[in-house]
């Protein structure tokens, strides 16, 4: 089952060159793990936040489970980012003055549907057991301000996972951690989506992880404007 499917695709930043995609078709199954790649500037960010909704493409389609968010206004994308998508930023951005329960609960108060499959009721035993798992069950009432980047980043994952999202878009959020951790804490999420049927697309510029996933996808292979957006190097 197709949960993401993308076609002819064209974005470009307001009188700026860079960051142009142009991209005929890419497409996520359901539950499938998808490693993509490429240089720093080349446009995964700016990928990411089309497919999260943030920012809206020039023209094209994307349909994600179901819904055409390009038919959709803002407010509308934001909500429904809100109660579908999992979004690990690349510097995390957790709530400093928030306890790590607070900023793991946030999608579940942001969203009817999220918050529908975790009731006010079984909030804190569900952030319980994914903290658990995520070996920060004894950090729940600290600050956020007051951890570590490998506790920060697991606290991102948390907050992702809480509530069902269908896919997680994870932006290198592994970039600070040794290759051991990186490891663990891609076979943690892992497990989390394969138990839920989410879609992964994570993204990196560092290949050491990518025989982990499902699928290997070079921005550079799937974007037409690559070559353009290198200066012709690519
Ligand atoms: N808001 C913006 N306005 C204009 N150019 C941007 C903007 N954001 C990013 N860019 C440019 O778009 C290109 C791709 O950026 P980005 O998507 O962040 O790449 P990556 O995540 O692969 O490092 C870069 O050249 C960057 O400078
Ligand atoms: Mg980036």
């Amino acid at each position: 089952m197709e949960l993401l499917s993308l076609n002819q695709l064209k974005f470009s930043y307001p009188n700026s060159e860079r960051g142009r995609l142009d991209i005929e078709r890419f497409h996520v199954n359901t539950g499938e793990k998808i490693f993509l790649f490429g240089p720093s500037g080349s446009g995964k960010t700016t990928f990411l936040e089309i497919l999260a909704g943030v920012l809206s493409p020039a023209s094209g389609s994307l349909i994600i489970d179901g819904t055409e968010l390009t038919k959709l206004s803002h407010t509308q994308r934001d909500a429904f980012r809100a109660d579908k998508i999992g979004y690990i930023f690349q510097s995390f951005n957790l709530i400093p003055y928030l306890t790590v329960i607070e900023n793991i609960a946030l999608p579940l108060n942001l969203s009817h549907e999220r918050r529908k499959l975790v009731p006010k009721n079984q909030e804190l035993q569900k952030i319980q057991a994914i903290a658990l798992r995520l070996g920060i069950q004894d950090l729940l009432d600290h600050k956020t301000s007051e951890l570590s980047v490998g506790q920060q980043q697991r606290v991102a994952a948390a907050r992702s996972l809480i509530g069902h999202p269908k896919l997680i878009l994870a932006d290198e959020p592994t970039s600070a951690l040794d290759f051991d951790h990186r490891e663990k804490f891609l076979s943690l999420i892992f497990d989390i989506c394969k138990e839920q049927a989410i879609s992964l697309i994570f993204v990196s510029h560092d290949r050491s992880l990518q025989s982990l996933f499902d699928r290997v996808v070079a921005l550079a292979d799937i974007n037409k404007a690559a070559v353009k957006n290198n200066g012709g190097l690519a």
